[in-house]
């Protein structure tokens, strides 16, 4: 306690009851705390030089480093514009596959295409390819595919377009087989994905299948479509014929609605993007194609 006295204080004392008084010390300030200090009001001064810092009257000081936010946005998008650009350059140059093997090259590309596929191609095949069933759109988003799924061919549907024509084969519509004939020809279509009720009427639209009516020309023996199909010389160009096996169906697995494709025929057109487009009066370039081509190669049925 003695050493209280050699504490300094302030001077002001409160006096208590029980005879200790109150006083008020006046310790200096810790030397860190001090130090701290003394920095920030450097760093202030220093900053005010260097930097923009006060409002003046005719707009404010711009600080001896002569930096400004404007300035350094306009030359961060500078170079975000001229790093695109490099990318574009690399993807006109570059195969698809070469393209494919580069991650960040791919992933450039793919969010281009994305963009692009949104813009002209989510009208008829859904917003991230999901197909449009009334329509006959297909999905490009599964491994079934009508023309193709590797890169280049992919390319060269969004290029050059594909027409898709299944004939009618009822009398009246078009075709030249009786309305039991058509039925028959549906029991073996549906028998396929093993949905047939009547093994007989399965039976008699298999011998139409493979004979009079020739539909393996274009299905495949196998009914599994004109890309897998096994038909010797199959035909060329290609047809687009779907597989009639799976559960993948491009106007509806309803046994109604395929006896209407059998029936009446069906048709599927998909408009040219590239230099022979006409109709949609909207060109592709040959680098938003090859984005589109890579883009949709992603989204899960690539081969
Ligand atoms: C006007 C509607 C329409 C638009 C727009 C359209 N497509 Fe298509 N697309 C179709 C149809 C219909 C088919 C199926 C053709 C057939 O039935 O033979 C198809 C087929 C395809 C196929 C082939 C699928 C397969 O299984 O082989 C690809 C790939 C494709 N479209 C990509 C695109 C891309 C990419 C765009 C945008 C540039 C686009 N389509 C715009 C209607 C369209
Ligand atoms: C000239 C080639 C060709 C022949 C012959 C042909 N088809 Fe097709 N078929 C197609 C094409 C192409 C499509 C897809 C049409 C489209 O793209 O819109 C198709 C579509 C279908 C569909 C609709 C499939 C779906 O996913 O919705 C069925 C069912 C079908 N064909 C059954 C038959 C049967 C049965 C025969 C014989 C009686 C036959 N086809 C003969 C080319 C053919």
């Amino acid at each position: 306690m003695a050493d209280q006295h050699d504490v300094e204080t302030t001077g002001h004392q409160w006096d208590s009851e029980e005879g200790y008084p109150l006083k008020e010390f006046n310790n200096p300030l810790p030397r860190w705390w001090l130090y701290s200090f003394y920095a920030t009001v450097i760093w202030a001064v220093v900053y005010w030089v260097l930097y923009p810092a006060w409002p003046m009257l005719d707009g404010y000081t711009k600080g001896m480093l002569g930096w400004s936010m404007h300035q350094e946005f306009a030359q961060d998008s500078k170079a975000a514009l001229a790093q695109k650009k490099a990318s574009n350059d690399r993807l006109e140059k570059l195969s698809l596959k070469e393209i494919a093997r580069d991650n960040s090259l791919l992933q450039h590309a793919m969010s281009g295409g994305k963009a692009i596929f949104g813009d002209f191609c989510a009208p008829c095949h859904g917003s991230g390819g999901v197909g449009v069933k009334a329509g006959g759109f297909p999905t490009l988003a599964d491994d079934d595919w009508l023309f193709g799924g590797d890169l280049d061919t992919i390319y060269e549907t969004i290029d050059k377009g594909r027409d898709g024509a299944m004939p009618a084969h009822l009398q009246g519509a078009g075709g030249a087989f009786s309305e039991a004939q058509v039925n028959d020809l549906t029991e073996y279509v549906l028998s396929l994905s093993k949905r047939s009720q009547d093994a007989a009427a399965a039976q008699r639209g298999d011998q139409l299948f493979h004979g009079e009516a020739g539909c393996n020309g274009c299905h495949g023996d196998l009914g599994n479509g004109s890309i897998k199909g096994t038909v010797a010389g199959s035909p060329a160009p290609p047809v687009g014929a779907p597989n009639l096996t799976d559960a993948v169906w491009l106007y509806g697995s309803d046994p109604a609605v395929v006896r209407a494709s059998i029936a009446k025929g069906r048709t599927g057109h998909m408009p040219a993007w590239g230099s022979g487009a006409k109709e949609t009066g909207k060109r592709l370039t040959p680098l938003q194609i090859k984005q589109l081509a890579l883009y949709v190669h992603g989204l899960g049925g690539g081969q």
